[in-house]
């Protein structure tokens, strides 16, 4: 077995300063590191990222959130001017938004393309520090996509084995992508990877359109699901991999005591009415402002739903430093008052609204409480939440309602209520047909999601990836000895 080495803009933990020498860790969230850590938890190896902090890396804390961790943990450090042309910038207020279709919301600045290359050479020198003839090198998301090529300048990459990545976000049709300036150097960078996987068919379909598009010098050569680009005598693999969860963890936590007692008493809290789970970090492509603006139209269009329903929306705070992420909070605050203000009895509030994480216990807790999840980004690389809810609910029952621009409604599409996030009156609509479903019918619909989410969860995905690049390991280490 190749040791593995994870590469990724994030540690799964984040170190925040909070005072002279003091320091906080937290556990990072989103579903990179959701996905990843279990992972090396479980098979060992080392994870190149960074912990969250502009300036130097204060060693006490750092070996204090590694200790235990079970796997080598190296930090990479980014300066104050770094975190903000090329993780607030190039990352979070380029890719990000182009990414997810919103491309109004971009800011390309020429500055940040500078600083996204300089620190992906800076991760780049990190691998060549740490890595080993024969490791499996896996680079992971939209801030590191510059770093196969970062490598191959360096004329280092044949002594190691394939380069490999994985883009947890979506990749955008080509008519989103064009807007792109760097678009050709962007995608050449990315052609220096010997595989790269992506979370949905979707996506696959519109990197191949671009490449076509953009790159006339290269071939594509399709057959089923396999493709392979030929590019300056190179070839390189493109696949896609559905990402999943740690199913067993979550669904033996939901399982235990503990759980179950909290989850009856948030019930209890809320007699009489059905619960729908909203649960996102803090971003515009979560659609949470349409979401609120669904519910209020579902309260008002079925007299019903009044004191029947409650909405219990989560919003954990995330790149609060981005202006356009603390505007978009204040959207939010803005839709809850509104309808809680509107339609609130002396014994009834229709959102329940918390804008903090959970701890995990009570994240659970509510997967397993709420009747309803009410999931409806914009648009999403594959959105574990929707899995995470499946996983938990261990009683079977249960309805998924999802937006059909989510990665993961390639694989829950039978079965989950699909809707169009844009569509407020449609979503409306399908608020009141997941509350009337009849037991049955939820059930049925619940056991084969559970069945899917079960299979193809984060170990298989890991297991299908490391496949496809170990094939392409062994080719390499043959074709360098011939
Ligand atoms: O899953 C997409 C992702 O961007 C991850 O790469 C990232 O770790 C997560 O969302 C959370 O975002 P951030 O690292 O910017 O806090």
């Amino acid at each position: 077995m190749h040791r593995l080495i994870i590469v990724s803009n994030r540690l799964p933990f984040a170190l925040d300063s909070a005072g002279e020498d003091l320091w906080t860790v937290t556990p990072a969230v989103g579903g990179l590191v959701s996905a990843v850590e279990p992972v090396l938890r479980e098979r060992g190896g080392t994870w190149i990222g960074w912990p969250g902090t502009a300036g130097e890396i204060p060693n006490e804390p750092l070996a204090k959130a590694t200790r235990d961790a079970g796997y080598n943990v190296v930090p990479v450090a980014l300066s104050e001017t770094e975190r903000d042309e090329f993780y607030y910038g190039y990352s979070n207020e380029v890719i990000w938004p182009l990414f997810h279709d919103l491309q109004n919301f971009c800011n390309f600045d020429p500055a940040y393309w500078q600083a996204y290359k300089q620190v992906n050479e800076r991760y780049a020198d990190a691998i060549i520090r740490n890595a080993r003839p024969g490791d499996f090198i896996w680079v992971h998301d939209y801030h590191l996509m510059y770093v196969a090529q970062a490598l191959r300048e360096r004329s280092t990459s044949e002594n190691l084995s394939a380069l490999t990545f994985f883009l947890h976000i979506p990749f955008p049709p080509y008519d989103i992508f064009s807007k792109l300036p760097q678009q050709r150097r962007l995608l050449r960078a990315l052609l220096q990877f010997d595989l790269l996987g992506f979370q949905t068919r979707r996506d696959v379909r519109n990197f191949l359109q671009c490449v076509r598009r953009v790159m006339p010098d290269t071939k594509v050569v399709s057959r089923g699901e396999t493709h392979v680009i030929r590019f300056e005598k190179r070839k390189i693999r493109v696949g896609h991999f559905p990402i999943g969860i740690d199913f067993d963890s979550f669904e033996n936590e939901a399982k235990s005591e503990a759980v179950a007692q909290r989850s009856q008493k948030l019930r209890a809290s809320f007699p009489d009415c059905q619960l729908i789970l909203g649960s996102d970090r803090l971003d515009y492509s979560k659609g949470i402002p349409e979401r609120l603006r669904a519910f209020r139209d579902a309260l008002e269009r079925y007299p019903e739903l009044r004191g029947r329903v409650v909405l219990i929306q989560i919003v954990v705070p995330s790149r609060v430093e981005i202006p356009r992420y603390n505007e978009f909070k204040n959207r939010i605050d803005r839709l809850v008052g509104d309808i809680n203000g509107r339609f609130s009895t002396s014994t009834w509030i229709p959102v329940q609204y918390h804008f903090r994480g959970l701890d995990r216990e009570d994240l659970l807790a509510h997967f397993r409480a709420c009747d309803i999840a009410f999931i409806t980004p914009l648009k999403d690389g594959m959105n574990l939440v929707a899995k995470e809810y499946c996983a938990c609910r261990i009683d079977q029952d249960g309805t998924l309602i999802l937006s059909q621009f989510a990665g993961a409604a390639e694989q829950l599409k039978p079965d989950a209520l699909l809707v169009n996030p844009y569509d407020v009156e449609q979503m409306a609509d399908t608020i009141v047909k997941a509350f009337r479903m009849n037991p049955a019918e939820r059930t049925a619909r619940m056991k084969r999601m559970l069945r899917m989410v079960r299979k193809e969860n984060v170990f298989w995905w890991v297991d299908s990836f490391l496949a496809a690049g170990s094939q392409l390991t062994r080719k390499v280490t043959r074709s360098r000895r011939n």
